[in-house]
């Protein structure tokens, strides 16, 4: 029997309703990165004095970054479509609000920025998160060998550096986030700081130029080494986020998943060439080139295996995204997650809709089935969130999503841009 209350809940949650089975055709411009703008809105900070960013989405993790940043005195407001104006000359609070930073990752970012603007920090620990522990350990370390003093009190991250002094620091396990850190606290040093094993991915190239236009001297972002020299007197910048690889990537699935036939314009296709490797073994037609990437699927994919790795390796952020389309791929298909022991949270939801899927350590299996059938699933986390959202354009029937507060953290416009590609998605108001 089902209980009134039990009811209750259903009626209040805001749900996403697809009707699957229908080829994605069409021509998308995807917005700029989530995680480029994270990191580049928290570098802008740096400069006491005005800043423009171009091309930033706005999705739950910017909006909520940007409360943290108001809450220590920065000005910041939308004058445009992906028009952000920043103001950081009142910057002067270290203390971030809790409410704030435990909804999102990236505002351990503040941490670096802060201790390299003011000299000190006191941020909420990020906390666990569903697709891993995701200790802070690494930044930690970072920033002690920039002379910080560093300790963990009362759930909050405390650095103090009256003086923060250059030194060469080895990025444990190719962090991103703590490269990204490590170039936010180094940025106003004099003298060169030196990140060796450093994350290549383009979000830390695109924070390097705006690092750049800002003043200060960085040199090797996009490699393993690289070289900053900060300085004290940082001026704001006008910049151009480039566009997010992981949303575009989203979309490409989803067009390949349902049979169709979907171009994303003005794509850097380089930031995706894993992701489109893996597709053209699928048995999808890849077509790229520097207006854009157009991605079809006329027969029936193939299975394939893979290793998420950090880039240039396949994204862990398009693992759950593959695996929704890989569920309906023929024979047999495997995906090794090497950065996040928990990011399988996807699995037990795409069985739920009719997938042949087990997670055994750190690798999901599949067997791919005729067809998939729709049913109530659940973002359990943003990536898996997409995934539901791929499956669900594949199935046969309707599917409602729910949880959908982590799949807006990192998709603007999510449904306006699946209609425009024929979907049948509509967002049912809690
Ligand atoms: C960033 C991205 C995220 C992406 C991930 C890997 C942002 C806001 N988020 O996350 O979307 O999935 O890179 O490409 O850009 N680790 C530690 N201790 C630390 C830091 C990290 O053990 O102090 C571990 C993590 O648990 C993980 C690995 O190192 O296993 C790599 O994580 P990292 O690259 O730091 O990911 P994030 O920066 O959190």
């Amino acid at each position: 029997m089902i209980r009134a209350d039990a009811i209750a809940t259903e009626r209040t949650v805001e749900k996403l309703l697809i009707e699957g089975g229908r080829p994605l055709r069409g021509r998308l411009r995807v917005a700029g990165g989530k995680n480029s703008s994270l990191a580049i809105i928290a570098a802008a900070a740096l400069a006491p004095d005005h800043s423009v960013l171009e091309n930033v989405p706005r999705c739950r993790d910017v909006l909520t970054l940007l409360d943290i940043l108001r809450a220590l005195g920065m000005a910041a407001e939308f004058t445009g479509p992906g028009r952000l104006e920043l103001d950081a000359r009142r910057l002067t609070d270290h203390v971030a609000p809790y409410e704030l930073c435990r909804q999102m990752r990236a505002s351990i970012y503040v941490t670096g920025m802060l201790l390299g603007r003011l000299g000190r920090a006191e941020v909420p620990l990020p906390g666990g998160c569903v697709i891993g522990s995701r200790p802070v350990d690494f930044h930690i370390r970072g920033f002690e060998t920039l002379g910080a003093q560093v300790v963990t009190q009362h759930g909050f991250l405390k650095a103090y550096a009256p003086r923060l002094t250059p030194a060469t620091f080895y990025v444990p396990r190719s962090s991103v986030g703590t490269t990204i850190n490590m170039m936010l606290a180094s940025s106003r040093i004099p003298g060169v700081t030196v990140l060796q094993n450093a994350a290549r991915e383009p979000e830390i190239v695109d924070t390097a130029v705006l690092l750049s236009l800002l003043g200060v001297h960085i040199r090797g972002a996009g490699t393993s080494t690289i070289m900053i020299e900060g300085s004290g007197d940082l001026h704001g910048a006008t910049y151009t986020i480039i566009p997010d690889r992981i949303e575009a990537g989203t979309y490409l699935i989803a067009g390949a998943a349902t049979h169709g036939d979907v171009v994303i314009v003005d794509m850097i296709s380089e930031h995706i060439t894993a992701l489109l490797t893996k597709l053209t073994e699928a048995g999808a037609t890849v077509d790229a080139d520097p207006t854009g990437i157009r991605v079809r699927a006329e027969t029936g994919l193939r299975g394939v295996e893979v290793d998420t790795a950090p880039y240039p390796g396949f994204a862990t952020d398009l693992h759950p995204q593959l695996a929704a389309l890989l569920t309906m791929a023929a024979g047999r298909s495997a995906i090794r997650e090497t950065i996040f022991e928990k990011r399988f949270g996807y699995a037990d939801e795409l069985r739920r809709m009719g997938a042949d899927i087990r997670v055994e350590g750190d690798t999901v299996t599949m067997t791919g089935v005729p067809t998939l059938s729709g049913a109530p699933v659940e973002a359990m986390d943003l990536r898996a969130g997409a995934a539901m959202v791929v499956a669900a354009l594949e199935a046969r029937g309707s599917t409602e999503i729910t949880g959908l507060e982590n799949i807006d953290r990192g998709y603007e416009g999510l449904e306006q841009k699946l209609r425009s590609l024929g979907a049948r998605i509509q967002r049912i108001p809690a």
